[in-house]
């Protein structure tokens, strides 16, 4: 494991682009396994703009992202869909059948769930995969308890988390509680992962995934054991951490 820390939000946010812009030049058709949530935006501007400067072209590269929402239309902009294409799909030169995000709104969600297992194996796996972290632990959208062993399943959303992402909605009623999402075996077999938190609020869910036990309580400890994996964290996100651990980008 590798703890990588950065003064702020937009540093953190310019690391991980990096990270994934040099995924893509060093391996054009590069299979890569996307977040969503406020944590990604600050990358998803930073790859545009390497887009734009002609570092970087999607031409060749496949996405498959972790999650999606139940019952929400792909064009509802609450979706995941949606703030793909606003963040990133619309703005660069990727495929559109090179695209992949759960069918929220498939009438045989078992299906879809091996369907999507199978599409990530037919395309030789993901080559890096990019995370947030949720106050309680999640990735993805695997939720405390869940079985480390899951593929891409059905979760029901934890009462935190549906707290958490009422911001983007205009009442609480209106978040989904449910959504299909890859699960932590599907995770763990990125070749590589980076995992990006800023802000003191994911302090404790850092240390734990860093210090703590490894356990299905704190779904993001179970990257202790994958061999590839970077934590990029402002300084805040890192307050808790032992200093001598960390690579300080910002000295
Ligand atoms: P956030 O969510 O980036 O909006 O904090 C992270 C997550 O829930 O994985």
């Amino acid at each position: 494991m590798r703890i990588i820390c950065v003064n702020n939000y937009d540093e953190m946010s310019e690391k991980a682009a990096n990270i994934v812009a040099s995924q893509i030049i060093l391996k054009p058709d590069s299979v890569l396994g996307l977040a969503t949530g406020s944590t990604p935006i600050g990358m998803y501007n930073h790859i545009v703009k390497a887009y734009e400067s002609g570092k970087i072209s999607f031409q060749n590269v496949t996405t498959f992202n972790l999650d999606e929402y139940l019952n929400l239309d792909k064009n509802n902009a609450q979706s995941y869909y949606f703030y793909m294409r606003k963040n990133l799909y619309d703005k660069v030169d990727i495929s559109i059948e090179n695209i992949n995000i759960p069918d929220g709104i498939t009438d045989n969600i078992q299906e879809e769930c091996i369907r999507y297992e199978k599409e990530i194996r037919n395309k030789g796996g993901i080559d890096i995969q990019v995370l947030g972290i949720g106050r309680n632990g999640h990735i993805g959208f695997n939720e405390p308890d869940i079985k480390f062993e899951a593929l891409t399943h059905m979760v029901n959303l934890d009462d935190q988390t549906i707290k958490d992402n009422s911001r983007f909605f205009d009442t609480v009623k209106e978040v989904p509680t449910k959504a299909i999402s890859m699960g932590i075996k599907t995770i763990m077999r990125a070749r590589k992962i980076v995992l990006l938190a800023s802000g003191k609020e994911k302090a404790n869910c850092i240390y734990e995934a860093i210090y703590g036990k490894i356990t299905p309580n704190l779904p993001a400890s179970v990257l202790q054991l994958h061999p590839d994996v970077v934590f990029v964290l402002d300084k805040e996100a890192a307050s808790k951490l032992d200093s001598e651990e960390i690579d300080k980008e910002y000295l």
